[in-house]
């Protein structure tokens, strides 16, 4: 991997990893469903041995170097699934944050809830606060969980957050830049993804990180979530650090 452009804004490929590990993967967990259906399962079952497979690369992760490891958990548009699953879903989400924050914690993840609060369930929304909150100052790998996520409507968020500004006269029109955006979306202080993973075989974004994923390289895998492991994740490393990231450059060897 080599970074031939350190443009002002743009991330810096592998700083805080080891170069070739993406200082930031994000993944779409996707698949769930139609691994259950190969074994004539429930499509809960399917989310519940993806649940297994969070566990796994979380640690593999963390073992990897990676800062940074977003997981696309829950769409805003994943609510227009029958409200059995949607209700199983979130008891997995429940259960999940009570068995596993306290491990998190002693292994030193900081946890950051990214999409929209509104209209979610008070337990839910207090869950997310004690995690942030128990989880702020620790130093090792982040772990954000996007729920309730979906882009357009986070950058619809922004932009009514910088009109209220500028209609109470706090800021100037012309002094918007890209980081007042940055700055008011959901990922504040997030670098942007290194690299995008989507498990399953699809290939779109599914309204995920869409501004944050401007430079990111994107990998789509045709492993199912639940099969998905540790080796699975190295190899995705390994594609990754190929890639010529030029962020409208030139190829480092061109450019001497
Ligand atoms: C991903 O698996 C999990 C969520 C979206 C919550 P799916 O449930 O989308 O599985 P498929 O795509 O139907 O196989
Ligand atoms: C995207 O997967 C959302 C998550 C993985 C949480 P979906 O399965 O909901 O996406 P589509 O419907 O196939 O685009
Ligand atoms: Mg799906």
């Amino acid at each position: 991997m080599t970074v031939t452009a350190k443009l002002s804004g743009l991330p810096i490929a592998g700083q805080g990893g080891d170069g070739d590990v993406p200082r930031h993967i994000a993944i779409i967990m996707d698949g769930n469903g139609r691994w259950a259906r190969a074994r004539g399962l429930p499509r809960t079952e399917g989310h519940r041995r993806g649940v297994d497979v969070v566990r796994r690369i979380v640690g593999r992760a963390a073992e990897r170097g990676v800062s940074f490891l977003t997981l696309y958990s829950f769409s805003s548009e994943n609510w227009s699934r029958p409200a059995s699953e949607v209700s199983y879903l979130l008891g997995l989400l429940r259960r999940f944050v009570q068995k596993d924050l306290q491990t998190l914690h002693e292994r030193g993840i900081r946890v950051r809830i990214i999409g929209s609060r509104e209209n979610l369930a008070a337990d839910i929304l207090a869950m997310f606060e004690d995690a942030e909150e128990r989880t702020r100052d620790n130093t090792g790998m982040t772990l954000v969980v996007a729920f309730n996520y979906g882009a357009r409507c986070e950058i619809v968020e922004a932009a009514q957050s910088i009109a209220r500004d500028v209609a109470a006269g706090r800021l100037d029109p012309a002094q918007i830049t890209e980081t007042t955006v940055d700055d008011r979306l959901y990922t504040s202080g997030i670098p942007n993804p290194d690299l995008i993973l989507r498990t399953s075989g699809e290939q779109r974004l599914s309204n995920f990180l869409l501004w944050q994923a401007a430079y990111s390289e994107f990998l789509f895998v045709p492993d199912l979530w639940p099969d998905f492991d540790e080796a699975a994740l190295d190899r995705a490393i390994g594609e990754y650090a190929k890639r010529d990231r030029r962020f409208g450059g030139v190829a480092s060897q061109a450019a001497q």
